[in-house]
């Protein structure tokens, strides 16, 4: 075929700019809408690693009230009913007014062992003594600030969260509790590790457009570290979540 005698159609559209802008703002409003559902839609993912034990991860949280959101949760992990509760920080944030609906709902978290770790919103909202107190006396949560805890056998450490992102190395261990997945590079031997942060980043067509870390969400295998799973979380700052339904993830 001679590509000279190939005809490429091509329709042009005279529209108004009223009316393109009309189109323009009602994409923008239905991509909000979308955006904003996906902040009430939890999905449940599995993974099956033989532990021996079910731990229930949550990251993310964000916590300005105790809502729709938080009931689901509750009763998720009630069916669920987890030997152990991990929660990957950004408990809450600097838009986190008191602490009473933490305690609510993280009181109301069961299982026989609750771990956790800090991340960046919490030590930005200022507020940790008052929020660790909260999750030790109240919650039954013990916080894992480059701590190491045995859970059944298994060697779980938590990772602080730091500003420069530049963590020491991990050794030993099998469980790492992280909120930042860029700890990954850092631990070595370990079964798995748990992060957030990323919210899930925002991604189209399996192409990322938008993320705050060299893995922004899902699972990764990593040569002798195990695999990295990095959880959309459980919450937000602001209402909206692009492409990105919250997450609880379950791990046997
Ligand atoms: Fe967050
Ligand atoms: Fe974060």
């Amino acid at each position: 075929m001679n590509l000279s005698t190939v005809k490429v159609g091509v329709v042009r559209l005279k529209i108004s700019r009223r009316t393109f802008l009309s189109i323009v703002g009602s994409a923008v409003g239905a991509a909000a809408v979308y955006s904003w559902a996906e902040t009430l839609r939890i999905e449940v993912t599995r993974l099956k690693l033989d532990l021996g034990l079910k731990l229930a991860f949550l990251v993310d949280t964000h916590i300005h009230f105790f809502g729709p959101v938080e009931e689901q949760v509750l009763k998720l992990l009630y069916r669920e009913d987890p030997d152990v509760i991990l929660h990957g920080g950004d408990i809450i944030d600097e838009y986190t007014r008191g602490l009473e609906p933490v305690k609510e709902y993280f009181s109301a978290l069961d299982a026989p062992k609750k771990y956790a770790v800090l991340g960046n919103h919490d030590h930005w909202s200022n507020r940790i003594p008052e929020l660790s107190a909260v999750l030790r006396r109240e919650c039954g949560f013990q916080l894992l600030l480059n701590d190491v805890v045995e859970v059944s056998g298994w060697r779980l450490f938590g990772v602080d969260w730091r500003d420069d992102r530049e963590y020491p190395l991990i050794n030993d261990v099998d469980i790492v509790l992280a909120h930042d997945p860029n700890v990954s590079p850092q631990v070595r031997g370990a079964r798995l590790i748990l992060a957030g942060h990323t919210h899930g980043g925002v991604v189209v067509g399996g192409i990322t457009v938008i993320s705050n870390s060299i893995y922004t969400r899902g699972l990764y295998p990593l040569e002798d570290r195990g695999i990295l799973y990095v959880s959309r979380g459980l919450g937000q700052i602001l209402p909206f979540r692009p492409t990105s339904p919250l997450e609880l993830v379950i791990i046997e």
